[in-house]
Order: C-alpha cells, then sequence, then structure tokens
C-alpha cells in the first residue's frame, strides 16, 4: 500500500458489540436462582415430562431437552476413523473418502469465459464473469427440485461470497487512495453470489457446465428490489431509487438459506462496514449496526472521482447534493435476500419483512401444508440475538413462493434461566414494545420504522443478548432447532447467563430449543454443547471432548437428511495459528448417541464455511474460505488449491465423496 494514510483492515470483518443498556442477564440470573430453589422448577419439570439437569443446585448448569425425542439414525453412520487435529496446507478426509477442489475463485463461468490469472492479474471486467471470492453459504439444488425427481447428478450449486483479501486479490494489494475504479470494479464484482450449473461427467465426476444460461453471477452491483414493509419507506429513498423500492448489490454474503419452494437465500452479515457516515451524529439506523465513521472498510467511496455507483458508499450529510444524495443507501442493506437460481433474468428480492441485522444464515422449521412456516435467522455480533418470522398466510405447496417472506411477525428469542423460552414480537402493535419504546424516548412511526431498526427494537423487549448467534440447523425429524454462538471473548462473568453460561467464551457453544406445541411463542431449550479443548464436559451429558473432537468457534451448521449434525469451524488468528485444536476443520455429530467425530481439517488460514448435499447424500459440496488470510503480496501463507509452493491461495469449493460410493459419514 503505497499511501501512509491507507491501511485497509479486514478486521472490521469481525462483529460489531452490542453495548446497548439491556438489563435481561442480570434479571435472568436473578429469576433463575430464586425460581430454581422453588417447587415451581420441579412442577415444569413434571410438565417437561423429564427431569431438568441442574435444578437442584444453584449453578448456572443448563437445563436439558428430553432426549428421548430423538430418534437414532441407521447404525452404519459416522464409522470412519476420525481425523486428529493437524495443520496442513491441504484438505484432510478420514480413511476412504477423497475430496476434490472445484470452482475456486476466478474460474471462468461466463461470456468471454475468462481465464483465471495468478496472482490477482484479472480485470474488473473479467472478475465479473468468474467466479466470486470468500465462498461461503451455499445450497445445492437438483436441477428437476421442482418435480418429484430428486437428481443426484446435475444441478445448480449455488454459493455466497463473503468479502475480498485486497493483498491477493491485486498484484501488489490495494494500491493507495483514491482507490483505483478499476480495483474496486473487481473488488465489487467478487461479493454477492455465483450460480453454477454442473453435471456429473462420463467418469461421474462434477464438472461446471460452460456456456448453461443457468450460469450466474450476482455482484455488489446487481439491482435489486426491497419487498416486504420497508419497500417505499422514506428511509430507503435514493437517488437511484426515488420511490425506495430498488437498490444496488448484496454485500458481505455470510450463511444462506433455501425455501421450500426452491430459492435461494443470502445473507448479508458485516455489510455496515462497507458505507461511512462522517456526520457528528448518525441516525440509529447507522450508528446500532457499525457504520464507518470517517472511511468504508475498502474506500470504495473514494474511487472513479465519486462516481455514482462509488459515491453511494458515502452516506455522510455533506456527501449528499441534489444530484446524488445517499445518506439512506445504507438503510437498503442488512437483508436477507431471495434469489430464483433457475431463472438467470430475476431480480433478487431483499425480504424486510426478516429484520435488518448482521444475517449469518437463515433456517426454514419444518413445514406443514395449511401452516405459517417458520424462519430462524441469528445476529452475529457480540451481544446480539436469535430471531424468528412467522408468516400471516399459511403454507400451501401449490402455491408457495416469496410472498410467503413478505408478510408476517417477527419475533426475538429470550432465554429463560428455567429451560423455557418466549419468542418477543417486534410488532409496533405490541403494547411490551410500545411501553418499552415510550420509557426509552423511541418513536417508531411504523412497523417499516420498526423492522429498519431491528436491532433496537430487540434491545427494548428485552431479549437475550448471545455469544455470536451463527448458524441454525433444523432436525429433519424431530424439528429441534440447533443454533452456533461461536465465541464472546466480551462477556463478563457478571454478563454470563444460563444460555450463554461462560465468562470469556474464546471457543463458543451450540444451544438448542422445541418449539411449543400450544402457543408461537414459546418454546423449551438446552445447551447441547459446550466447545472447548480436550476434557470440556457438557454440563448434564455425557459429552466430553477427546481429541476426536475437540473444537473452539463452530459456525456453519447443517443436518444432513440422516439426522448427523455437520459443525464448521471458524477460529481466527492465535486460537487457529497456535491453539490445540489445528486448523479449522468440520466435525460431525450424532446428537442421539452424543458421538462427535473431525471428519475434515482445512488448509493453513482457511476457514471451512458452506455445506450442501446431493439428495442421494452421496456428495457432499463445502467450501474452503480465505486460504492463506495471513498472507501478503510477498509472503503467501498457503497455496491451496494449487498446492505448487508458488501459487496465490484461493478460495474455492471442495466436493467430498466415499471412495465405496456410500453414504457421506458412513
Ligand atoms: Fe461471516 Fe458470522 O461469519
Ligand atoms: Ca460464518
Ligand atoms: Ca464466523
Amino acid at each position: 500500500m503505497n499511501n501512509k494514510n491507507f491501511q485497509i483492515d479486514n478486521s472490521g470483518i469481525d462483529p460489531q458489540t452490542n453495548f446497548s443498556d439491556n438489563p435481561e442477564f442480570q434479571q435472568v440470573l436473578a429469576s433463575r436462582r430464586s425460581f430454581l430453589k422453588g417447587s415451581l422448577g420441579a412442577a415444569i419439570a413434571t410438565l417437561m415430562g423429564t427431569t431438568l439437569a441442574g435444578c437442584d443446585t444453584d449453578s448456572a448448569d443448563p437445563v436439558k431437552l428430553p432426549e428421548a425425542q430423538l430418534p437414532e439414525p441407521a447404525p452404519v453412520l459416522l464409522g470412519f476413523t476420525a481425523l486428529a487435529a493437524a495443520r496442513p496446507d491441504t484438505i484432510l478426509v478420514p480413511q476412504g473418502y477423497t475430496a476434490r477442489a472445484f470452482l475456486p475463485m476466478g474460474t471462468p463461468l461466463l461470456g468471454s469465459y475468462p481465464a483465471y490469472k495468478n496472482g490477482g492479474q484479472n480485470t474488473g471486467a473479467e472478475m465479473e464473469q468468474q467466479v466470486g471470492a470468500h465462498h461461503d453459504g451455499m445450497h445445492f439444488f437438483p436441477l428437476d427440485a421442482r418435480s418429484t425427481h430428486q437428481n443426484s447428478a446435475e444441478g445448480l450449486l449455488v454459493f455466497n461470497h463473503e468479502y475480498l483479501d485486497p493483498d491477493l486479490l491485486h498484484p501488489n494489494g490495494a494500491t493507495g487512495l483514491p482507490r483505483p475504479a478499476d480495483e474496486v470494479r473487481k473488488e465489487v464484482a467478487v461479493h454477492g453470489v455465483t450460480v453454477a450449473h454442473i453435471k456429473k461427467d462420463a467418469s461421474g465426476e462434477f464438472q461446471l457446465v460452460q456456456g448453461s444460461p443457468l450460469n450466474r453471477r450476482i455482484t455488489g452491483a446487481t439491482p435489486m428490489e426491497l419487498t416486504g414493509p420497508v419497500r417505499g419507506h422514506a428511509k430507503v429513498v435514493t437517488k437511484y431509487s426515488q420511490d425506495g423500492t430498488r437498490t444496488r448489490g448484496t454485500l458481505n454474503n455470510c450463511g444462506n438459506g433455501f425455501t421450500p419452494w426452491g430459492t435461494y437465500l443470502t445473507c448479508e452479515e458485516n455489510w455496515a462496514g462497507y458505507f461511512m457516515n462522517a456526520d457528528a451524529t448518525q441516525p440509529r439506523e447507522h450508528s446500532r449496526y457499525g457504520v464507518g465513521k470517517t472511511a468504508s472498510r475498502y474506500y470504495w467511496e473514494t474511487a472513479d472521482n465519486g462516481a455514482d455507483q462509488y459515491q453511494r458508499f458515502n452516506a455522510s450529510s455533506l456527501a449528499a447534493d441534489a444530484s446524488a444524495d445517499y445518506r439512506n443507501e445504507p438503510n437498503t442493506f442488512g437483508w436477507i435476500v431471495e434469489i430464483d437460481p433457475f431463472n438467470p433474468d430475476s431480480v433478487p428480492q431483499k425480504r424486510t419483512a426478516l429484520g435488518r441485522f448482521g444475517h449469518e444464515g437463515v433456517i426454514f422449521g419444518p413445514v406443514t401444508e395449511g401452516q405459517p412456516v417458520t424462519v430462524y435467522s441469528g445476529d452475529d455480533s457480540q451481544f446480539e440475538y436469535i430471531y424468528k418470522y412467522v408468516s400471516n398466510a399459511p403454507y400451501y405447496k401449490a402455491t408457495a413462493g416469496g410472498h410467503l417472506l413478505n408478510d408476517g411477525t417477527l419475533y426475538v428469542a429470550k432465554f429463560n434461566a428455567d429451560g423455557s423460552g418466549e419468542w418477543l414480537a417486534l410488532d409496533i402493535n405490541n403494547a411490551a414494545l410500545q411501553s418499552a419504546a415510550a420509557a426509552a424516548g423511541v418513536v417508531f412511526d411504523s412497523q417499516a420504522d420498526v423492522l429498519l431498526n431491528t436491532r433496537l427494537a430487540a434491545d427494548l423487549v428485552g431479549a437475550t443478548k448471545m455469544d455470536r448467534p451463527e448458524w441454525g440447523a433444523v432436525h429433519p425429524a424431530t424439528g429441534e432447532v440447533y443454533f452456533t454462538l461461536t465465541n464472546n471473548t466480551r462477556r463478563t462473568a457478571a454478563q454470563v447467563d444460563p444460555a450463554n453460561p461462560r465468562a470469556n467464551n474464546a471457543t463458543g457453544h451450540i444451544i438448542r430449543w422445541k418449539e411449543s406445541s400450544s402457543s408461537v411463542r414459546s418454546f423449551n431449550w438446552d445447551i447441547f454443547l459446550l466447545a472447548g479443548d480436550v476434557g470440556t464436559n457438557t454440563p448434564g451429558t455425557n459429552i466430553t471432548l477427546t481429541a476426536d473432537n475437540h473444537m473452539a468457534s463452530p459456525d456453519g451448521l447443517c443436518f444432513d437428511a440422516n439426522g448427523l449434525l455437520w459443525i464448521q469451524t471458524d477460529m481466527s488468528g492465535s486460537q487457529q495459528g497456535e491453539g490445540p485444536f489445528g486448523n479449522n476443520q468440520m466435525l460431525v455429530a450424532n446428537p442421539a448417541t452424543k458421538e462427535i467425530k473431525r471428519f475434515l481439517v482445512g488448509p493453513m488460514d482457511a476457514e471451512i464455511t458452506g455445506l450442501a448435499f446431493t439428495p442421494d447424500g452421496k456428495t457432499m459440496f463445502v467450501n474452503i474460505q480465505h486460504p492463506g488470510d495471513r498472507s501478503t503480496p510477498t509472503n503467501l501463507t498457503s497455496h491451496w488449491p494449487a498446492n505448487d509452493g508458488t501459487s496465490h491461495p484461493r478460495s474455492a469449493t471442495v466436493i467430498v465423496t466415499k471412495d465405496d460410493g456410500g453414504l457421506i459419514g458412513s
């Protein structure tokens, strides 16, 4: 970097912290202590049909859900030998399995199929026709997903591109301020989503279908629609969309989801860092989300003499004039975006009814004909929340579609100390929200305003501040919802609560809950797993981690069709570089037996994230993000997937198969 005043710092990719004065954890602790000593605890235990572990003590041990609800998967599962923790610069999978890199960053995908050039040599225009960077959430759509067939040989592999590393994307890193326009064009282009039409060849290996009209790149510049309650609100009016119905691009797409009607959902996570607002006082729609105060993370607003498509990243009043007013541009980000991968001309839809926050992923609850759809999403920042959306309209397979995501109620989770939980409605007509807002002097002009300020509304109703909610997963048979809480080293002993039971939680945990059968507003929860070093025990269970499964910073989470829970880790810094856990990895747990084994170990300085299966369960797709994360242009810490000792590392998908053609995880 040539400019001394210019420092791109990807640590901004790390989460913001919720410093709001929400006193819920002290209240929870106090109520837990008095509650658990009384007879009511025993009564609740009886109602739950089980003994609540920890109910007879004053400890913060988690309560446990009844285990009888979990069916035991077929006994052939988890038959492989667990991997040891390790730091290879390659992919390790168990004996009897094979892993192959697929669709790395820069793979020619569209148009003139420009070849990938090592060393950051591709132009912005070329990158718009290539697979993007920093692969993350992912889903495989069988090409016949909307028929009764389940095609495991051909489909659309759709995956997110979360962010970028300037030192690896350009020949000599970012070259100073103002940012050269083509560098920024390339950086915008590596974000978003790839839709890749893939098909097994004669030897049974998946290949990209070159020339398929279904191949598509969605980037940080792709035109999108705002849908749901926020559409048309004054706070999303920009020069680009003077009726507040459209915006350009999706950014920092981390986790993902997919709908029962065959569309892809991509989540905008740490989008706030892509914007700046230098005003002395930022509006709450910016400040509560961490919009930059002096510059954006990648300084895109400086490119091309303030051309419109880049000036929009500066949301300051000072930058606004009659011809270019982008003060509301950040308000068009922070949403879940629905993409129809089967229609390459479809306009992505930002679904504002699902709330605005640092969306990690999105997961549907079990879908029942004639019942509303339920959708979960976590806000991955320290002390942020877990949310649930319930549609107003019922689901019918014949008519299901995006309209179900435009009209419903958004709830936020409160985890009570007794193992019960409440979903608190972020509805402007909810009296509890109204009274809390009045007491705090907060005014919402509409439900759209509540949704624009989802975090603030959740603060007001007293939701439980969590240890960075990452991905969720729903058990295919029981409907229980599992959620990773990746870590939170800022939680103090005074802030510990039963759902987040460890101060300085460096290694994270996995919480789970089961919805009440009688009320959309209540659930029962427990802690499935405390992550940590060898010997870490999850109180109330027989899970004590060993060399086969010690782990830290669980992040990606997915159930397969057999009820196995796949856990991906995202350790960073010294936890990955020097800790006892080796490189980031993927483990698999059988919730019925509590057996957990390490299944995959990734290359140097990479994160393992994103997971998809073919319908037959015999091909697994896993994403490897930012191998060589600590590289500089002259000092590469990884050469994966080339493994040639010289090439730049590249994010890529990995295809995992079993050599005997069997089920993945068997
Ligand atoms: Fe992009 Fe929360 O991980
Ligand atoms: Ca993640
Ligand atoms: Ca993470």
